[in-house]
């Protein structure tokens, strides 16, 4: 009986998942960091991992991508676990919550959400755009309907579609995630969980339309790296406060008993991706339009 017992506490509880291969960042030690990730997780050296570095020059215009249509975001419903899970800190979420549209292939389920920052003095995204890497992202992690279960998604190339948000300095607090934020002190350890206050969704992602965004095929970003990610990353960003940004390395500790920071993986290779964006090139060639008409106008009445 006693075995069995603790066979099933064992599955049940964080720690073993946290302890599978070891893997850390590179501020906890250079010997688990993300350039040894590949040895126990062989996927982490494929072709198409992420994070990147995205050159806005470079990504190609899509008239395909409308814009994410948000379902449940904006309802109050169920209270979410916060977990610090040992290498970040995340919202196991419950609901209705989906989104569509955006050219994903199907109806995509909200399961969690994370974060991913730096220090006082060092930013902590994971994705960069034209090399400037920005305080900190969140990732909502979305699972495709059509599998049964997360485990079966990981397994499929368009199983996952993950929104990145990126995050900005801002001199003034942002009053929306303040009661978020000051939950963070309740899970300072692997393993401890604590129960939110219902909040829509909605109100940690930016206020503004969130038409413009960039597109392309990659990966998790911890291991197990797998590559089955639709990743949607948006121009608008989240502003955050230094004390508000500070409170997440404040508060909350990896497994070594070391401060939670730069927890995130450096860009990745783009290899033979594309990188799409919105908008389609026909705007593109007015724009450019309108400008040598322009031109030609103020040569002439000049
Ligand atoms: C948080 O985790 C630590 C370390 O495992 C544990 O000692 C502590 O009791 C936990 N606290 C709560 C509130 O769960
Ligand atoms: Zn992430």
């Amino acid at each position: 009986m006693y075995p069995l017992t603790f066979l099933l506490i064992s599955l049940c509880s964080p720690y073993p998942i946290i302890a599978t291969g070891h893997w850390c960042y590179d501020s906890q030690s250079a010997k688990c960091g993300p350039s040894t990730w590949k040895n126990d997780n062989h996927i982490c050296g494929m072709k198409k991992q992420s994070p990147i570095n995205i050159v806005t020059k470079k990504a190609q215009f899509d008239g395909a991508l409308s814009p994410i249509i948000f379902n449940g975001y904006d309802k109050t419903g169920r209270k979410w676990e916060m977990q610090n899970n040992g290498h970040s800190l995340q919202v196991k979420l419950q609901g209705d919550i989906t989104i569509k549209g955006g050219n994903l292939p199907n109806t995509y389920k909200a399961v969690q959400f994370h974060f991913h920052w730096g220090t006082d003095s060092h930013p902590g995204s994971e994705h960069t755009i034209d090399g400037e890497q920005y305080p900190m992202e969140l990732h909502i992690v979305h699972q495709n309907e059509k599998y049964t279960s997360f485990s079966e998604a990981l397994n499929y190339d368009d199983g996952l579609a993950v929104l990145g948000f990126l995050f900005e300095e801002s001199s003034e607090k942002n009053s929306k995630i303040t009661d978020f934020i000051d939950m963070l002190k309740y899970v300072p350890y692997p393993g401890n969980k604590t129960w939110l206050e219902p909040f829509p969704l909605s109100k940690i992602i930016p206020d503004e339309e969130l038409h413009k965004y960039y597109r392309y095929r990659g990966s998790l970003t911890t291991p197990t790296c797998n590559q089955v990610v639709i990743w949607t990353v948006f121009e608008e960003t989240i502003p955050i406060s230094k004390s508000q940004l500070n409170a997440f390395s404040e508060n909350l500790y990896f497994s070594d008993s070391k401060h939670m920071k730069l927890n995130f993986r450096p860009v990745q290779n783009l290899n033979d991706r594309a990188v799409y964006v919105t908008g389609s090139a026909v705007r593109l060639f007015s724009a450019v339009g309108l400008s040598v008409g322009l031109a030609v106008w103020t040569s002439i009445f000049n």
